[in-house]
């Protein structure tokens, strides 16, 4: 299977500001490693999932593999290139074929445009070459594609006019229009009403299936991700802990963390779990470890071994983990 991106390595630390309080704290670190050393490979034309909870680096690591951040050290490969230090037309190639879809439908889309025109901007900076009628052409096609119909009249809308799913719908057609070989859904339907997020999501899951499409669905919830996902990787506090094919992490967890999550999580299609995978998190409000397993202080099965850093070790075919639990005695 090709990966369409590999992410190698990548770190990326936050400044903290200091202030008169912090001042006590001098000659402790005053930043924060947002990521810290992630590896990550995106198989093409699939759905992968990256689950982890608020804070835990999600938004920047898509914005590091879009290149709207620099991350500090590591790289991105994009269909084969590294795409890290690119600049000029070369990363203008790379951002036609790599999407964004943010969280919310109500400030992405400018109020001041009808959906026709919001669609057309990215063609008029992409495909300058398309004549008018291509444009109204290709237009109405992904207006249909998302399910917007009649196009012809949703075209003629404005934002105001249309409600959160139907905005989230356009904010698709528009990243749909360039044609990208990557889309990154960073919590397309959180901020949805719970009886149209699976529209948003079969629209997406329909895109790789269709259009060979690769989706990098952002989440922090397990239930969405079950329904679209292919691959997940699990992350912690800047760090992958899990990954692998979904039905088998979910059914199969091996990192505290993924099964502190599951137990969180109450819906009859987890009923396959192995209930005593499923544990419940330590010291739910401490934070994370800033050094050797970030899990270390939650985790109810943590060893003097755990103030090192774990690796992501292979476990089965494509299931890796990074605990120390599982190292061969
Ligand atoms: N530009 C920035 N400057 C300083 N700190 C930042 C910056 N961007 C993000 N952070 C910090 O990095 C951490 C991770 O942020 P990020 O937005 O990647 O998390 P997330 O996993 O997407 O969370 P959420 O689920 O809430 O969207 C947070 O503690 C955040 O405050
Ligand atoms: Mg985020």
């Amino acid at each position: 299977m090709k990966n369409i991106v590999e992410v190698q390595n990548v770190k990326k630390y936050f400044p903290i500001k200091t202030n008169m309080f912090s001042s006590f704290n001098l000659g402790k670190r005053n930043y924060k490693k947002v990521l810290d050393g992630v590896s990550l490979l995106i198989p093409e034309g699939r759905v992968s999932v990256l689950v982890g909870e608020s804070g835990s680096g999600k938004t920047t690591l898509a914005r590091i593999i879009l290149r709207a951040t620099d991350p500090d050290s590591g790289s991105i490969i994009f269909d084969g290139n590294d795409i890290t230090k690119k600049a000029g037309q070369d990363l203008r190639n790379f951002r036609k074929q790599a999407q964004m879809i943010h969280q919310d439908p109500y400030s992405s889309l400018n109020p001041l445009m009808k959906v026709f025109d919001i669609i057309k901007e990215p063609i008029d900076i992409f495909y300058k070459q398309y004549s008018k009628e291509q444009r109204i052409k290709k237009i109405l096609t992904v207006l249909d594609e998302v399910y917007l119909k009649p196009s012809s009249e949703f075209a003629e809308k404005y934002p105001h006019m249309l409600s959160g799913g139907e905005r989230q719908r356009v904010a698709i057609a528009r990243s749909l229009v360039i044609e990208p070989k990557l889309i990154i859904a960073d919590e397309p339907v959180s901020m949805l009403d719970v009886s149209i997020r699976a529209q948003i999501l079969d629209i997406l899951r329909q895109l790789s299936i269709k259009r060979k499409i690769t989706i990098f669905y952002i989440t922090h919830d397990l239930i969405t991700s079950r329904y679209i996902g292919d691959e997940i990787s699990v992350m912690y506090a800047g760090n992958i802990v899990e990954t692998g094919p979904i039905n088998e992490i979910l059914s199969n967890p091996l990192h505290p963390y993924t099964q502190g999550l599951l137990d969180a999580v109450s819906e009859p299609k987890f009923e396959n779990i192995d209930k005593e995978k499923i544990i419940r998190i330590k010291n739910f409000d401490s934070i994370a470890s800033e050094s050797g397993c970030k899990f270390i202080n939650k985790c109810p099965y943590s060893m003097d071994i755990c103030k090192n850093e774990p690796k992501l070790k292979r476990i089965e075919k494509n299931h890796n983990v990074s605990c120390f639990i599982y190292d061969k005695k």
